[in-house]
């Protein structure tokens, strides 16, 4: 067992960690029924009271997964699983956590197999899942698709990344990761690294965090920065920077991601760009012994292989907290928490 698992066992519950002395909180968030039978489109939806009741949610069926699997509180729920673009985490965890809270699943994780291919609308495709299923999670290329979705649907639409705009439930298990890695939030630095303009977990990442008491680093190549917007709309401290040295050694939580190919228009530009940041075991070695290095994945190439058995790489159980996160938020939209 390493040395941070032993940390995160010591992690006290999430809720007092967050809001302190908790438990009227999560009485009367249990007896409203927090989100039950609402979207989740954006982290602009989430307090820091909401935060932790995710959380604290999270981490029970994170301690009792066994217990909760029994119980199967998902049991005659239906979960449609719409993906317009490729996922591997974000589709199989939703996936996963239905089945673990005793649900079933309809999977359209290949859209071109739908009648999507067919030119079938967002809102047909929406209203026809509806009707066989209590909550659809949407993932899909343009900005805005979610709350399209979310017009026209009568259950709740959970947003799984619209284009580049934002991947609220990415950022709820981000936030999630490095309350148990860190045991706090408040105080850290977070240095994010990498395509900050197309990439929406760090815009999702960079609104939420800023509901602590944080400080931010946005290093990028000059062509990929944080939106200004965005930026204008985050009230902690804030640094843009190209060069990771120089803020690597202040830094407490490294979040690292991939230059998306994807979303380019102009393959030069790409080229140019593609590898201007890589993780190796001799960054690790100029970075703070306590640092966590996160990373949404997939990765191409920004972290090297090497780094992943050193204790501070925290991305393979950041994927494991998701699905904690991604339960909590499915018994939550559909009442059941
Ligand atoms: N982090 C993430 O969204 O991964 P996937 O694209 O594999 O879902």
């Amino acid at each position: 067992m390493s040395r941070l698992h032993i940390k995160i066992k010591e992690v006290k519950h999430p809720m007092a960690l967050l809001v302190g002395n908790t438990g009227s909180l999560v009485a009367e968030v249990r007896r409203n029924g927090r989100f039950n039978g609402q979207h989740i489109l954006s982290v602009s939806q989430f307090d820091k009271d909401a935060i932790a009741y995710v959380f604290d949610v999270a981490e029970e069926y994170h301690h009792d997964g066994k217990k909760v699997a029994a119980l199967k509180p998902l049991q005659g729920y239906v979960l449609a699983n719409l993906f317009y673009e490729p996922s591997t985490r974000t589709s199989s965890s939703f996936m996963a956590a239905m089945q673990r809270l005793g649900g079933t699943v309809i999977p359209i994780n290949e859209v071109k197999y739908s009648s999507v291919s067919k030119g079938e609308s967002l809102p047909d495709t929406v209203r026809t899942l509806e009707a066989y299923a209590d909550v659809v999670v949407l993932r899909h290329y343009e900005t805005g698709a979610a709350a399209l979705a979310a017009k026209y649907a009568h259950k709740p639409i959970i947003n799984a990344g619209d284009g580049i705009g934002e991947h609220p439930t990415q950022a709820l298990l981000d936030l999630f990761t490095i309350l148990r890695e860190r045991g706090t939030i408040d105080g850290l630095t977070i240095t994010m690294l990498g395509d900050l303009k197309y990439g929406r977990t760090v815009h999702s990442l960079a609104k939420l965090a800023s509901l602590f008491n944080v400080k931010l680093n946005y290093v990028s190549p000059d062509s990929l920065r944080m939106p200004a917007e965005l930026i204008s709309q985050i009230g902690v401290p804030q640094t843009e920077l190209t060069d990771l040295h120089d803020v690597l050694a202040e830094t407490d939580v490294l979040y690292v991601t991939r230059i998306q190919k994807e979303r380019f228009t102009d393959e030069a530009h790409y080229d140019a760009v593609k590898n201007s940041y890589v993780i190796t075991t001799e960054t690790m070695a100029q970075a703070k012994p306590t640092m966590t290095l996160m990373h949404p994945f997939p990765r191409v190439g920004e972290i090297h292989i090497d780094v992943d058995s050193d204790p501070r790489a925290a991305y393979f159980r950041q994927i494991e907290y998701g699905m904690y996160v991604r339960m909590a938020l499915l018994a939550m939209v559909v009442g059941k928490a």
